[in-house]
């Protein structure tokens, strides 16, 4: 017998997402005008600064070379005093360790922090990447439905009852994608503190951190004596537009640095030092560069929910934060024929709800991040016509 992936590497599937883009490529390709709203992207570019910094350092013979395992140490520390200020805590650069993106700082937790049999709580509607990685790294993945289905804040009646002595970490997803919606301060507090005292972790994925319209955002980090049990994952994606350059960070109090540090170095040494050299700029000359699109994503959320709101079979009570509109959608039990039709017959991209756990069946994730107020209405128009409402 030849040998074979692990059977817990074969029962994940992919989120649709690849699919969903080929048809929607071949629908284009076939003269039809479709709308993707699945992305979940920004619509900016990277700052000026950042692209300009990595231009001037091709010609550095360091940048072709490795950097030391947890990142440059001048990215480190300005990135440490940015953080600590926004987050209002007190950080060094020995608290963070440089990854290559989000997806990968939350990898090196979990491969940090978690036991093969151990329980890792995700509340759901999760982000998918987030489940694949828990199974991938051998532990059970639980789903904690959310019950507040209007705001989709997570609280600490959530999660709760589904802690058990083998739990080893909750993770929360702040805002969240899917959901958008953050979580809220005094909830956030409870949850850190009371799983501190039960010995869980809490890994706190802040990537779309930047992303908060309205009041501020609550960090898990914020948290006094935090350091504890956090551990905050983030990224250069989102927030700069620099998806591509896979850059990211992981932040925790530096003796749970200095253990995923040896896990960097046996997974990749370093993050790329071209993005490292790119993101530091970013940092250093504008860290407030994704708070300038606020307006312009407030406004295609309004446009997005005056179109929603006009189609009777569909629910979406618009969040605070994240770049995401979760849909309920009446009477939809297959969200993934549901996305398919729309893709077919309204030439509109969704992402169906199925894919973030089965508490979001029957729902549709529709992203406002990339398309602009014109396509948002757009695609809304053609929702409306799907559902026979127009
Ligand atoms: C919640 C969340 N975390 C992490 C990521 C991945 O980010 P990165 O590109 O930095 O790996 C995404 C991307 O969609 C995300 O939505």
């Amino acid at each position: 017998m030849p040998p074979s992936a692990r059977s817990r590497i074969r029962s994940l599937e992919l989120p649709p997402f690849d699919p969903l883009n080929l048809r929607a490529a071949e629908l284009r390709a076939a003269g039809h005008s479709v709308i993707s709203l699945g992305q979940a992207v920004p619509f900016f570019e990277p700052p000026a600064a950042a692209r300009a910094a990595a231009r001037e350092a091709l010609d550095r013979p360091e940048v072709h070379r490795y950097v030391t395992d947890p990142g440059l140490p001048s990215l480190r520390t300005i990135l440490a005093e940015r953080l600590g200020a926004t987050m209002r805590t007190a950080l060094t650069r020995d608290d963070l360790i440089i990854t290559a993106g989000g997806n990968h700082a939350f990898t090196l937790a979990l491969t940090t922090l978690v036991d093969a049999g151990d329980e890792v709580v995700l509340p759901a509607p999760y982000f998918t990447n987030h489940r694949m990685a828990v199974v991938a790294a051998g532990a059970a993945a639980i789903e904690a439905p959310v019950a507040d289905r209007t705001t989709f804040a997570v609280r600490w009646s959530d999660v709760e009852p589904h802690l058990t002595p083998r739990t080893k970490a909750v993770v929360l997803c702040n805002p969240s994608n899917p959901t958008g919606a953050p979580v809220e301060a005094a909830d956030g507090r409870l949850m850190v503190e009371r799983l501190a005292d039960r010995g869980v972790f809490v890994i706190s994925d802040e990537t779309y951190m930047q992303f908060v319209y309205e009041g501020a955002h609550w960090s898990a980090a914020s948290v006094g004596g935090w350091r504890r049990n956090v551990v905050v994952v983030g990224t250069f994606s989102k927030a700069f537009g620099m998806m591509g350059w896979r850059v990211g960070y992981l932040l925790a109090d530096a003796d749970i640095c200095q253990q995923a540090v040896k896990v960097q170095d046996a997974m990749i040494i370093c993050a790329p030092a071209i993005s490292q050299i790119a993101a530091e700029a970013a940092v250093r000359d504008c860290w407030s560069y994704p708070l300038s699109f606020h307006d312009e994503l407030r406004a295609r959320r309004d446009v997005l929910a005056d179109g929603l709101a006009r189609i009777p079979a569909l629910h979406w009570t618009p969040t605070r934060g994240g770049l995401f509109a979760f849909v309920a959608v009446d009477g939809c039990d297959d969200s993934a024929a549901l996305s398919r039709a729309l893709l077919e017959r309204a030439h509109v991209v969704t992402i169906p709800g199925i894919s973030f756990g089965s508490s979001g069946e029957g729902y549709l994730r529709l992203s406002y991040g990339y398309a602009d107020a014109a396509e948002l209405a757009e695609a809304a128009g053609r929702l409306r016509a799907f559902f026979g409402s127009g």
